[in-house]
């Protein structure tokens, strides 16, 4: 049989296959509260507008109402053959109210209607994921102020480099999370513009109240032009661009709890609810949460890259292609959810151990660039001279087999005879952080300050 929402001008129905590429609603009645909630808006306005009399937008609202409790209370038939949750509600408010459901699609277009529930989904995601991200600074800030002092190898190239405190690595986070929030704040600016009363791409030749419908849905405005408002999905892109920038930053901190975890490196340890065992290997605790995270980044990577590229070809206005935005724009929302909270709950719970990483902040000469400034700052060396200093006392303890610490002074002077035993005094990894009082340093002073900082900030 021809559809009954276009079957004017169809003789016969779609073949099976037709109906199931064509078809969203599995996927789509995701938005269904965004839907109704849009359609008592645009219906509301039609009666206000006089388009519609008082008495059918009494109806339709009531029966919005009762489909909205049908499908939270799970006893909404979804059908497939009604393609999208657009048509599924109408169909159904047809079925409770009669005649008067098909009133409500007056001056709009289904076209107008999913860009504007799409809005309407993505902004509540944003928001979302803000709130999640404000939960992770907390337990970064939380471990951060704990571990203020805690001396640590700062590493570059993954070779130790100078020590930091575990607190200035732990802030360097909370610094990219912000930056992130940052995102979401902007794209949510942009996004949160009406699509509704675009209608199909023209606009409408009814006298609708484009600002009042707007404001009515939390919008700032009406978009300003019929075309971008059903054809762009710039909002969906930038969402996603936002996560898989947030996701690169998760799965960075992932990376280095899966190293921190190893045997080799003993760091931190998970706690068992963030652990996995091994089926063999009674030994185990597999960071299992922080490689999913790892993981799944590609993921988020690949769902803006499919919708970018579904984008990119299509010419003005509305083309069914648009209809694939939601699935990467849901997969890229849960995945965000799912990583967010797993690195929360690991960063929380974490032991962090002092002694293993006291011990490696020193290991590998990680000091050197303190004796090189002592010389400077003491005896006015040109820097690259005392570079060649230093270098010459690594080379020296390395001969040995010892640290820089273990020099007597003596030893230290066949290289340079202007060091004294205060120059000895720099070589301590307590000493080199607490000297690293710069802006942004990590001294632990300065770390104490950031932490402050930062909750009056982004708390
Ligand atoms: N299900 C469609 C989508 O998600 C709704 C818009 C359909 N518009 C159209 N002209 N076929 O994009």
């Amino acid at each position: 049989p021809a559809s009954s929402m276009w079957g004017g001008r169809f003789a016969g129905g779609p073949a099976a296959i037709m109906q199931r590429i064509n078809a969203s609603i599995d996927f789509d009645q995701r938005l269904y509260a965004q839907d109704i909630r849009g359609s008592k808006a645009h219906c509301t306005m039609l009666v206000k507008q006089g388009i519609i009399t008082a008495a059918d937008g009494d109806a339709i609202l009531a029966g919005l109402e009762q489909v909205l409790q049908e499908i939270e209370g799970g006893n909404f038939p979804f059908r497939t053959e009604l393609e999208d949750i657009h048509m599924n509600v109408e169909a159904r408010l047809a079925e409770i109210i009669g005649e008067a459901a098909g009133r409500l699609h007056t001056a709009r277009s289904r076209n107008d209607q999913v860009a504007t529930d799409f809005r309407l989904w993505v902004r509540d995601a944003l928001d979302g994921m803000e709130a999640a991200l404000k939960g992770l600074q907390q337990a970064l800030l939380d471990r951060a102020f704990e571990h203020a002092g805690t001396v640590m190898p700062g590493f570059t190239h993954l070779q130790a480099a100078q020590p930091v405190t575990m607190g200035h690595h732990l802030m360097a986070y909370v610094e990219m999370i912000g930056r992130d929030r940052g995102r979401l704040a902007d794209a949510r600016v942009r996004l949160n513009e009406s699509p509704l009363g675009s209608a199909a791409l023209a606009g409408t030749s009814f006298p609708i109240d484009r600002h009042f419908t707007a404001r009515q849905l939390g919008f700032d405005r009406p978009m300003n032009n019929s075309l971008d408002g059903v054809s762009d999905r710039d909002f969906a892109l930038e969402f996603m661009s936002a996560s898989a920038i947030c996701a690169v930053h998760l799965s960075r901190l992932a990376e280095e709890l899966v190293i921190w975890t190893s045997a080799q490196f003993r760091f931190v340890k998970l706690s068992d609810a963030f652990t996995t065992g091994s089926s063999i290997m009674p030994q185990k605790r597999n960071p299992d949460a922080a490689e999913l995270i790892r993981a799944k980044t590609g993921r988020v990577i690949g769902d803006l890259n499919a919708l970018l590229i579904v984008m990119k070809g299509l010419p003005l206005a509305y083309s069914k292609d648009m209809q694939d935005d939601k699935e990467p724009v849901f997969e890229c929302a849960d995945t965000m959810e799912l990583a967010i909270a797993a690195m929360t709950g690991m960063i929380k719970d974490m032991v962090v151990n002092t002694d293993v990483l006291a011990a490696a902040a020193g290991a590998g000469f990680t000091t050197a660039t303190d004796i090189a400034d002592w010389c400077v700052r003491e005896l006015k060396m040109p820097f690259r001279r005392a570079h060649h200093v230093a270098g010459s006392l690594v080379k020296l303890a390395e001969d040995k087999g010892c640290d820089l610490p273990d020099l007597s002074l003596d030893e230290m002077r066949t290289v340079e005879p202007g060091i004294t035993e205060a120059a000895r005094a720099v070589l301590s990894v307590e000493s080199s952080v607490a000297s690293r009082i710069s802006h942004g340093g990590t001294a632990p002073d300065n770390v104490r300050a950031a932490v402050a900082a930062a909750r009056a900030k982004w708390l």
